[in-house]
């Protein structure tokens, strides 16, 4: 007695079909287990019995044997247990057995046989589509499931309904899919914040060209609160960006009620984070924060305090936009497509530059702070700016500043204009901040004046390669903010000013 069906493993983002292959046959009692399954996996027989029994029925007094194929690739997490369940039902003829070939199953069952969310329903989904066919998963995930097009879907409170819904008994209704509700934060406007203007005004450009930005300052002056304004500033996300970034929320198993997320995401990892939580990977493999936050914003608070090896292990993400994280066994790759954004004080105590308060050491204390980032790091910053502490006078006055709604518009033009330039030339990126080599030349090469400005600042700042070049991909920028189609020496210049004098590079 034999039936096989399909189930699902991944590796990062990619999905690879797996063949549950189970056999009842005579000979001694027992139930095993084989292709490389992991520990999650190999439990699932008590939790594949226990459900059973919930429901009356008991396990053929034979040998069982499930192989999951192909069997070179690791079998993680508890999502075999329905195939495992339903492939049983089906040898046992408790189920039509060719009711289970136009379906790919996923789900974790509890000792009573009620099935359990589990993480990656939607990249599932939409692997099943690809094969034009349907999915059987827990209920909780059908919400999640029902964005991957017109396919059928079986979400199911429970084994049995399952058992019944193929019986033709109590046929299961397809669930509907669930969308996030879009909140926009009021208690996170950027009218809260007094004076600053030069900041508000480097986050907007950091908006509106997608540019990593490095804040510099003493304790309290509202860095942080900085930060936590961008994301609203920034446009919503546009569907294909909103299932990319769903997908990798629902291979983490951190979707809100299988909803699709729609708000641009914003992550801030405390600076104690490892590596595999920053980068990801682990043990079972896992997206870090820098993929969680793929088209969203990356905030990394105290700079410094982050381990250095972790830091350094987001220059290649920060690059390519993408992670790879390898395996014993294989290389796993995750989108990470983000802006970051990073705090940090001018030395450990905060205070340099200010004679009253300064430590003892300073400026030695700044100097081994400060070189706790390295030069690769930072060159990957577009925008660096030192954020002065408000006076007391501008503390109490009305704040006078623009609402977030207005800045967000002004940041959707430009990045219109962004998209249409790069849609107009054939490439594939949306974003300034995305431009380099022969297209960054083509597209931000200055006036004569911006050039020999350019030149005279390589000269007098040293600039390296990679810092000329940044200064051309902001100053592009600026030529968008202000509708002009080439860039001119004033850009140049607004963007020499968005270059911190500590970190000369
Ligand atoms: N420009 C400002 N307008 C209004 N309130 C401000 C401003 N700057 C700071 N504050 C107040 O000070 C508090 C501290 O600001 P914030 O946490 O952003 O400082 P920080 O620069 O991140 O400091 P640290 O370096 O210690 O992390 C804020 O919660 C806010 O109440
Ligand atoms: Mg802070």
């Amino acid at each position: 007695m034999f039936s096989r069906l399909n189930t699902v493993a991944f590796q990062g983002v990619d999905v690879i079909t797996i063949d549950v292959q189970v056999q009842i046959s005579p000979g001694n009692h027992g139930f095993t287990i084989v292709g490389l399954p992991d520990k999650a996996v190999g439990e699932s027989k008590e939790r594949v019995r226990s459900a059973f029994h919930a429901m009356g029925l008991s396990l053929p007094f034979r040998r069982i044997t499930v192989n999951l194929a192909p069997a070179d690739v690791q079998k993680e997490g508890s999502h075999y247990d329905l195939p495992i369940a339903l492939g049983l039902l089906a040898t046992m003829k408790a189920i039509p057995s060719d009711s289970l070939e136009e379906y790919f199953a996923l789900g974790e069952l509890s000792l009573d046989s009620r099935l359990a969310p589990i993480s990656g329903v939607l990249p599932a989904a939409l692997h099943a589509a690809s094969f034009e066919k349907g999915i059987i998963c827990p209920h909780a995930s059908g919400g999640e499931a029902a964005w991957a097009g017109e396919i059928n879907i079986l979400a199911a409170e429970n084994l049995l309904s399952l058992v019944n819904h193929f019986k033709g008994i109590q046929v299961l209704s397809p669930p509907a899919p669930l969308m996030e509700e879009v909140s926009h934060r009021k208690e996170l406007d950027l009218r809260d914040i007094k004076g600053q203007e030069t900041a508000k005004r480097a986050l907007e450009v950091a908006a509106s060209g997608g540019h990593n930005l490095l804040m510099l300052g003493p304790p309290g002056a509202g860095k942080s609160m900085l930060a936590s304004r961008l994301p609203g500033i920034l446009p919503s996300l546009t569907p294909s960006e909103a299932l990319e970034v769903t997908m990798i929320h629902s291979l983490a198993g951190q979707l809100n009620e299988g909803k699709l997320i729609r708000t641009r995401p914003f992550r801030d990892p405390h600076h104690s984070a490892s590596m595999p939580a920053l980068v990801g990977g682990g043990l079972r493999a896992q997206p870090g924060e820098i993929s969680l936050a793929h088209h969203g914003v990356l905030f990394l608070d105290e700079l410094p305090e982050f381990q250095r090896a972790t830091l350094e292990a987001l220059r290649q993400p920060l690059e390519s936009g993408k992670t790879v994280v390898s395996r014993a066994n294989a290389h796993v790759t995750y989108p990470s497509r983000v802006q970051l954004v990073a705090a940090m004080n001018p030395c450990r105590c905060g205070y340099l530059g200010d004679p009253g308060r300064a430590c003892s050491r300073a400026p030695k204390c700044a100097q081994d702070y400060q070189a706790k980032i390295s030069g690769p790091l930072l060159d990957r910053i577009d925008l660096h700016i030192e954020v002065a502490e408000v006076s007391a006078d501008d503390l109490t006055r009305p704040s006078l500043g623009e609402e977030s709604a207005v800045v967000s518009e002004r940041v959707k033009r430009v990045r219109d204009i962004q998209e249409a330039r790069y849609q107009g030339l054939g490439v594939s990126i949306h974003l300034n901040a995305h431009a380099d080599g022969e297209l960054l030349d083509e597209i931000a090469t200055p006036d004569e004046a911006g050039k020999l400005l350019l030149k005279k600042a390589a000269h007098n700042f040293k600039l390296s390669a990679r810092g000329y070049r940044r200064v051309m991909r902001v100053a592009r920028t600026f030529a968008d903010m202000n509708g002009s189609s080439s860039v001119l020496e004033e850009h140049i210049a607004e963007a020499l000013s968005y270059r911190h004098l500590h970190f000369s590079s």
